[in-house]
């Protein structure tokens, strides 16, 4: 029961992260392209430029002032609590799936970090991206916007990469995300929200604003729209296992952040020049490229490749409950050193199901006997051979490829394990 009340939490949590959002995400999109495509050849008296637009059936005219309309409106329209919800049903998150049970989620397994000291590294780097973000943006770098773009970026893939010593890769991209979604609700609650407060106190004072924190306010709003695209990458991660599975998950994100970057900065540079027209296509290039150089082929002829940060030590089960096949190349051998075995060279099913039986069923089944599911987690069920024999390419991925699976390998999975399993999804998952 327990677990299910969590798991409806967890849902619900989630949801309004995602609506908030979407709604946050929506605006920023949104206003980034009215600046952009204002029209700003002879403004009317007082206005940076207007802009015409039809949308769901009716025609729109926006103006945008200089600085201030000579009154305050009676109603002027506020965005923040899309920003400030996202970021705290964020944490809520961060909290019910990595911080509750940080052995499970969020350390790799054989990480040198306790829970507790992970938990606070977590926390620890939300509040530390921020003020070396924000005392960067304040620094001399600031009038440097490319170099400072440079810095911040090799800075957030350093914490990609201390991460992925310590971190699940999904505790370790999600931390990344964390990071920089908290640098942008930063940039709301620290600069932009002060510097429209302060601008709406001059016009109702009939004070001339100072036109510096606006200026500041719409700097960092766009920094914000930079960052939009890695992090909802980051957020739809978990399910592309050769991504934050990888040794080199970290490489990977920093390729994956520069390609969502590129894209960004296309669409907001489309309107006044073609310089960067070339940004679209180059990002399709890389994702090629990227998913070439991810791809399984340089990853499972060396499994030790794949094999994560701080993964525990062989616990060598007897030879013979292993058929004699630990490794891929061994099992192809295997027919040789053991006659029996001719006709069905690699793993017998029995050795397969035994395993996954042991290591996989307590979560994987329709009747979940650990505690922490009351039912199958992702849907994903061992509990015959047809199923487990369905989901080897998923198991391949999981167990195999990457040591994602079983989760904090809290089961205790060796590596002669994964390459049984390998072995025998390699002759094509047999279940006779
Ligand atoms: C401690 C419980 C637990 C154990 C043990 C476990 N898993 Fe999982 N598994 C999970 C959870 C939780 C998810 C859902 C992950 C998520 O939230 O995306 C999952 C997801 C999966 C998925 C689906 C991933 C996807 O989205 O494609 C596969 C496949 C999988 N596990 C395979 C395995 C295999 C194989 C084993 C045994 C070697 C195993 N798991 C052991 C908890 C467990």
């Amino acid at each position: 029961m327990e677990a299910h009340l969590l798991e409806w939490l967890n849902l619900s949590v989630r949801w309004v992260h995602m609506i908030t959002g979407v709604a946050w995400i929506g605006a920023s999109f949104y206003f980034v392209w009215l600046e952009n495509n204002l029209n700003r050849v002879n403004p009317k008296n007082g206005l940076a430029g207007d802009l015409w637009a039809i949308h769901g059936g009716g025609i729109y005219h926006l103006e945008k002032y200089k600085l201030a309309p000579p009154t305050m409106p009676d109603n002027l329209h506020w965005f923040k609590w899309e920003a400030y919800f996202t970021w705290l049903s964020g944490v809520a998150l961060l909290c019910l799936v990595f911080y509750s049970n940080p052995t499970l989620y969020l350390l790799a397994p054989g990480s040198s970090l306790t829970g507790p000291e992970g938990v606070l590294l977590g926390i620890g780097s939300l509040f530390v991206g921020w003020f070396v973000y924000s005392f960067l943006c304040d620094s001399a770098l600031g009038k440097r916007p490319a170099l400072l773009g440079f810095i911040l970026f090799v800075l957030i893939i350093g914490a990609a990469y201390g991460f992925s010593k310590v971190f699940s890769g999904r505790g370790a991209y999600l931390h990344v995300g964390a990071i920089i979604g908290t640098i942008m609700v930063g940039n709301v609650f620290r600069i932009i929200m002060p510097a429209q407060r302060a601008l709406v106190a001059a016009i109702a004072e009939n004070r001339t604003p100072d036109p510096a924190l606006p200026a500041k306010g719409l700097l960092r709003s766009r920094h914000n729209n930079y960052f939009t695209l890695p992090v909802l990458f980051i957020m739809i991660s978990n399910h592309f296992p050769s991504t934050y599975g990888s040794q080199y998950n970290w490489l990977i994100l920093a390729g994956i952040a520069v390609l969502a970057v590129l894209v960004r900065h296309y669409f907001n540079t489309r309107h006044d020049s073609h310089k960067f027209a070339w940004t679209l296509p180059a990002a399709a290039v890389g994702m090629i490229c990227l998913a070439y150089v991810t791809g399984p082929a340089p990853m499972s002829s060396a499994p030790e490749v794949a094999k994560a940060p701080g993964t525990i030590e062989y616990q060598p089960l007897p030879e013979t409950a292993l058929g004699g096949g630990a490794k891929p190349e061994a099992a192809k051998a295997a027919p040789a050193a053991e006659p029996a075995q001719a006709s069905t060279p690699g793993p017998s099913f029995d050795k397969v199901h035994d395993v996954i039986q042991e290591r996989c069923t307590v979560c994987h089944s329709a009747k979940p006997t650990s505690p922490l599911f009351s039912a199958a987690p992702a849907g994903v069920m061992f509990d015959t051979p047809e199923q487990i024999k369905l989901q080897a390419p998923r198991i391949q991925a999981q167990a195999v490829a990457s040591q994602i699976m079983p989760l904090g390998n809290i089961t205790q999975m060796t590596q002669q394990e994964r390459d049984l399993i390998g072995a025998w999804i390699v002759q094509g998952a047999p279940t006779n």
